[in-house]
């Protein structure tokens, strides 16, 4: 079978926020690339976003909306399996073995969980956003996933599923394929705009700081204009952090255009930053429109997309369900039987 013989990629987005350009750049475009090169699974993580409160009506319409941007940014369903996490209930079976091998130190280490646990009350923070990292070495090591796209953000997490591989197979023997990241070369840390020494995220609340793949072309327009740069004038990549506003937006440019940094330099010698800005929009706006009129269009037939993702949760149950076979009788569980049926 053709299948077999391409390795796996497996990813995700949390349906937690307005998906951003950061998104975009760091996943969603990557994914569209290797789609004819990898077998691939995307999955809307949706368990992972219960690990801050969700309004339930919104977890759900944002789980469809997600699953909606795959398709639009370019994800084709014939070629790689969409699916919806929770649709798929192995990753929690799986989670909870592979937490049972975690050591708590590997978990208090996640920058991550240090960054969001300082963002609330400590009795206020969850386990879940402690074993947060297990769940998604679940939805990995199920797939036997060689290769998992992501931000630069998603290094350490990767590296936490590949120990908890090596610990399993170590003590159980083979079981697991080791994943690697896959972080492009550009685009893997967007920075916000109204701040670029953060990184752009879809949770943050003020309204400069990210461009949102359904923003309107206006709204676009206002968002790169007042973004923040500095006093100089010299338009060139840097890694200075008193430049680090052009950068992000050179490196936004570069991301969407493909063209190299000495063009790009070129391109822009004795321009101002008003000039760059105005570029930066064009490529934003002639990228997420088209993007956005596939993204009405699904949403308006709504039974496709149901469609798909019944599809894909049923492929990705045969891959996910054949390794969890493997993993409970390798470690000891009592295989379930089903009943003779009971007399008459
Ligand atoms: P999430 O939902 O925060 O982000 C989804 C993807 O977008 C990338 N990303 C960025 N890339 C560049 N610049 C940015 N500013 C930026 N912000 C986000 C992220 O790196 C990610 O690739 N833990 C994951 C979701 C997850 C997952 C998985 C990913 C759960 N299970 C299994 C891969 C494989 C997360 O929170 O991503």
């Amino acid at each position: 079978m053709a299948e077999q013989t391409r390795k796996r990629v497996l990813s995700g987005v949390q349906p937690s926020g307005n998906l951003t350009i950061g998104n975009y750049l760091g996943a969603l475009q990557q994914w569209v690339a290797e789609q004819d090169n990898y077998d691939c699974f995307f999955c809307v993580v949706d368990l992972h976003a219960l690990t801050v409160p969700q309004d339930p009506a919104t977890l759900r319409a944002k789980t469809r909306e997600v699953a909606a941007l795959y398709l639009a940014a370019g994800i084709d369903p014939s070629r790689a399996s969409v699916f919806v996490q929770s649709h798929v209930p192995a990753h929690t079976e799986l989670a909870w073995i592979l937490t049972c091998l975690t050591p708590l130190g590997w978990l208090y280490r996640m920058t991550q969980f240090k960054d969001k646990a300082a963002k609330q009350k400590q009795e206020s923070v969850g386990a879940g956003l402690l074993s947060y990292p297990v769940l998604m070495a679940a939805d990995i090591l199920l797939y036997q996933a060689a290769a998992v796209p992501v931000g630069d953000d998603q290094r350490q997490h990767l590296e936490i599923t590949r120990d908890l591989a090596q610990r399993f197979n170590h003590l159980y023997g083979e079981t697991f394929v080791l994943p690697e990241a896959l972080i492009p070369k550009e685009g893997a840390r967007i920075m916000g705009l109204d701040n670029p020494l953060v990184k752009m995220s879809k949770s943050e609340a003020s309204e400069y700081h990210a461009v949102y793949l359904l923003d309107p072309p206006d709204k676009i327009r206002k968002k790169i204009m007042r973004a923040q740069t500095d006093s100089g004038r010299e338009i060139r990549f840097s890694t200075d952090p008193q430049r680090a506003g052009v950068n992000n937006l050179l490196t936004i440019y570069q991301a969407l255009t493909g063209a190299s940094r000495e063009a790009i330099e070129a391109q822009f010698d004795g321009k101002g930053y008003g000039d760059l800005k105005k570029a930066v929009v064009e490529v934003v706006v002639d990228t997420l429109t088209p993007l956005q009129e596939r993204y009405q269009a699904l949403i308006r037939e709504g039974g496709y997309l149901d469609e798909i993702l019944a599809q894909g949760a049923a492929r990705a149950s045969e891959v996910a369900n054949a390794t969890l076979a493997t993993v409970r009788e390798r470690i000891g569980l009592l295989p379930a039987l089903t009943p003779v049926s009971s007399k008459s």
